[in-house]
């Protein structure tokens, strides 16, 4: 008995003494190399970490990883000589690409090497996802030992353009908010912020040549529902719904950005999704500008929401609202849209017929093609390169156009062919605004962008040059997002993802980015950031059978999912049947409910839906069944 008890001490001892360090940690995006290997450094309970800089970084560095630790609790403690220090940050002109770092955690020291800041800050992000998750817990300052695995990290990104779009028009975003965006795009090493900030919903950028834009354009009527099927904003009717950013906002979100080494590009959506500005200027239309900013109520064809082309007044305002924006974004890069252009006003149009006519111009997709030329004739002359969506391809590309992609592939496909550089964000896998899961598990919005598709996006199509492909983004577009807690479920996981595509290059493993993405789960749950596990719920695929009987297919996007369901009204669970292959709905069932468990635990949302909709689902897609 005695020994029992002694060998019992023995070997709780050994393990405490030889806590094994992780075989494997899980960094979102994925590094080039990371070698784990014996030991942990420790960051003692209220003792200072010594951190070295190397001058030229060392303000904004330390000042976002200060903020990343506080709280953790752990206090910084500069000190001017590397050598002297537990954490070094150390610029070496040797490391090739300016964004590549190295991370070198061993017992007694820690260290990042980069030749420019993007280097040093991804290095810091990557030495902060070693942490436990519980160093994110925000307002907290936890007093504990920190351990982190002693590793050796080699890392470069795959592409240089690795963007996140947040559509503040539709609904409007805090400049707080914003700069939570920025933060956490960062932490997933995203290097572009871009920031619709115009549409027919809501113009959001102060201009001072034109103070209406934000004083008339920036406020609608307050509505809730569903887009499109809102009710018009009523005469007379207060526009208490709103906001927008002044130059001294603009100014600190770059500044805020730029220490976490994100550009942040702006998007001026013209010549379409101009309803706000019409109604702010009215003169800026063919024939009669919109009465009140758009609130989410149908009108595209039947109000007018494209600038003039033919009113020279529409060339000397977009001039004086660019020139404004080129000076206040660093940004290489304005976004001028160009999407979704409704031209029929134009086709009527005295002054934009007289101008096709002056100008030799065949139809209006030429006259889309004419703006967008003088437009990037305008940017051009401000030292500033023009972004357009892909539409700005039509009736002839402006000279050194870059492309953005959303129509799917096709578009960016065609101006690499043409020789110009292509910022890849096909909808199908990049529009972050898409259903993510069971719609009838989800809050409303249209299509389906699953985790797996945007995982399974490739920014490089065979036979496409590419130095041509600059890399891709996400887009949250926010008809559907009235909050930023909604924004954050839209984007996370989704967001990672795409960071991984952008970032890591080499062969993609899907169930290794899942076993990586349920840890970011928790660090995300830790941090207070409202992610989407909707890759958990069951896939539901009603299809008609070659017997005429309406099937459904119950699938799922992780591969250690158990699926179980009912037909009864009563909700499933792990005693109920378990789904193996398809089945048909048996005779006056109302309602099929389904619920997933992994490793035994209860994972995904119960899905509830009526048999009706699961008959009108079924209508358009037919399978053969049985052996026939
Ligand atoms: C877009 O989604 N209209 C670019
Ligand atoms: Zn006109």
């Amino acid at each position: 008995m005695k020994m029992k008890k002694y060998l019992l001490f023995v070997t709780l001892w050994l393990c405490m003494e030889a806590v094994a360090a992780p075989t494997s940690v899980s960094l979102i995006p994925k590094p080039e190399k990371a070698e784990v290997f014996e030991g942990h450094f420790t960051f003692r309970q209220g003792k200072p970490v010594s951190v070295y800089c190397d001058e030229s970084a060392a303000a904004d560095l330390l000042e976002v990883l200060a903020e990343k630790f506080k709280p953790a609790g752990i206090v910084l403690e500069p000190v001017s000589d590397p050598k002297k220090a537990q954490l070094a940050f150390v610029l070496d002109a040797t490391v090739k690409n300016g964004e590549a770092y190295s991370l070198r955690v061993d017992k007694k020291r820690i260290e990042v090497r980069a030749s420019a800041y993007g280097g040093l800050f991804y290095g810091m992000q990557t030495l902060l996802q070693l942490f436990p998750a519980a160093i994110r817990v925000p307002d907290a300052v936890q007093c504990a030992d920190w351990q982190i695995p002693c590793i050796a990290v080699e890392d470069a990104p795959r592409f240089g353009w690795r963007g996140m779009m947040l559509d503040v028009s539709r609904h409007f975003f805090t400049k707080e908010e914003v700069m939570k965006y920025i933060d956490e795009l960062s932490e997933y090493k995203m290097n572009v912020f871009h920031w619709h900030l115009t549409d027919d919903q809501g113009w959001r950028l102060a201009i001072e040549s034109f103070p209406r834009l934000t004083e008339v354009g920036a406020w609608r009527a307050r509505r809730v529902g569903d887009w499109w099927t809102r009710e018009r904003q009523k005469p007379g009717e207060p526009a208490t719904y709103g906001g927008f950013y002044t130059r001294e906002d603009v100014r600190e979100v770059v500044e805020y950005a730029r220490k976490r080494h994100v550009t942040v590009m702006p998007e001026i959506d013209v010549p379409g999704h101009s309803v706000a500005a019409l109604v702010a200027y009215p003169e800026l239309a063919c024939f009669k500008a919109p009465d009140a900013v758009n609130v989410g109520n149908k009108f595209y064809g039947e109000d007018e929401n494209s600038l003039c082309v033919g009113n020279d007044s529409t060339f000397v305002f977009m001039e004086k609202v660019l020139s404004e924006v080129a000076d206040l974004f660093p940004c290489p890069y304005i976004h001028i849209g160009g999407d979704e252009c409704f031209k029929g006003f134009w086709s009527r149009c005295p002054k934009c017929r007289a101008r096709m006519e002056a100008e030799g111009l065949d139809n209006v997709q030429q006259l889309q093609s004419y703006f967008i030329k003088r437009m990037e004739k305008i940017l051009k002359d401000k030292g500033k390169r023009l972004v357009g969506w892909d539409e700005i391809s039509e009736g002839g590309l402006a000279p050194d156009a870059t492309v953005m992609s959303w129509r799917g592939m096709s578009g960016g496909i065609q101006a690499a062919k043409e020789g110009h550089h292509v910022i890849m964000t096909p909808n199908e896998h990049c529009y972050l605004d898409l259903y993510q899961g069971e719609p009838t598990a989800e809050p409303n919005t249209y299509s389906m962008c699953r985790l797996s598709d945007s995982y399974a996006f490739e920014p490089v199509p065979e036979g496409v040059d590419s130095s041509y492909i600059l890399g891709g983004q996400g887009n949250l577009w926010a008809e559907s997002v009235p909050t930023f807690r909604h924004a954050e479920y839209m984007v996370w996981p989704r967001g990672w993802a795409l960071a991984e595509v952008l970032w890591s290059g080499g062969e993609k493993d899907w169930s290794d980015f899942i076993r990586r993405v349920t840890v970011h789960f928790e660090r995300a749950d830790s941090a207070d950031i409202n992610c989407s596990r909707s890759v958990y719920n069951a896939i539901v695929t009603p299809f008609t059978g070659s017997d005429g009987q309406v099937w459904i297919e119950l699938g799922k996007e992780i591969d250690d999912l158990d699926i179980y369901y009912t037909f009864d009204g009563t909700n499933p669970d792990k005693h109920a049947p378990v789904y193996t292959e398809p089945v048909t709905i048996p005779l006056n069932a109302t309602r099929l409910r389904v619920m997933t468990y992994r490793n035994g635990k209860p994972a995904g949302q119960l899905l509830s839906i009526e048999t009706e909709e699961l008959r009108s689902r079924a209508k358009n897609t037919k399978r053969v069944v049985g052996n026939l």
